[in-house]
């Protein structure tokens, strides 16, 4: 199983990072690390997501991927910072294609059985089901996989500590994704025990229910 997919089923969990300032790219590994989560998926919502995904891969402990990822230009960038994996917020053939030439496992978001169909077209094997919550919360996903028995996926948008459990219970889910272990303004204020701490109470529930 690529290195990706078998960190985030032993994980279970993505967090799904805003970052305003570079300089916050070290200490935010840190608070992941410490927190027993050693992944993150780097959003391209602002300036500074390049640099923080090159200071974050730095440590070789951490699986640094890009996040909210809509053009192939985006993508040679992330791969160039050493992003290791990419995830969209929908479906852009230019971007799955793109990342299928460097080697990049991708998940693009889908919400419908459509958009999933168009999704396995670009060889896509693992989807991010976005916005999750929005678009049916776990009985959309049980529903949709129904028919897609070979497909597995990451459910990301409004996922919370108390739902997170109901997503990671159907057995088509290899993870689920979320910003709420690393609120931008925590990151943003060098406020790294706050991340910790919330990091550490997600890992400890996914331990919880899956006895470990
Ligand atoms: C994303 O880009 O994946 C979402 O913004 C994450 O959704 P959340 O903030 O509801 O966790």
């Amino acid at each position: 199983m690529p290195e990706v997919m078998e960190t985030l089923g032993r994980h279970r969990l993505l967090p799904v990072v805003v970052i305003h300032d570079e300089a916050h790219a070290d200490g935010l590994a840190e608070a992941l690390v410490r927190g027993g989560l050693p992944l993150a998926e780097v959003t391209f919502r602002t300036e500074a997501a390049t640099a923080a995904i090159r200071t974050m891969s730095r440590r070789h402990e951490l699986l640094v991927g890009a996040g909210t990822v809509t053009t192939a230009g985006q993508v040679d960038q992330a791969h160039d910072a050493g992003a290791r994996f990419v995830v969209s917020p929908g479906l852009s053939p230019s971007v799955v294609r793109r990342c299928a030439q460097l080697g990049l496992p991708v998940f693009p978001g889908v919400a419908t059985a459509t958009e999933l169909l168009a999704a396995l077209d670009e060889g896509v094997s693992t989807v991010k089901f976005f916005p999750a919550q929005t678009s049916g919360g776990p009985a959309a996903v049980r529903a949709l996989a129904g028919p897609f028995p070979h497909v597995q996926f990451i459910p990301t948008g409004g996922v919370t500590p108390g739902n997170l459990n109901d997503y990671l219970a159907l057995p088509h889910v290899v993870a689920v994704g979320g910003s709420w272990m690393v609120p931008a303004e925590a990151v943003q204020e060098g406020d790294l025990e706050t991340v910790t701490a919330l990091v550490r109470e997600a890992v400890a529930l996914v331990a919880a229910t899956q006895g470990r």
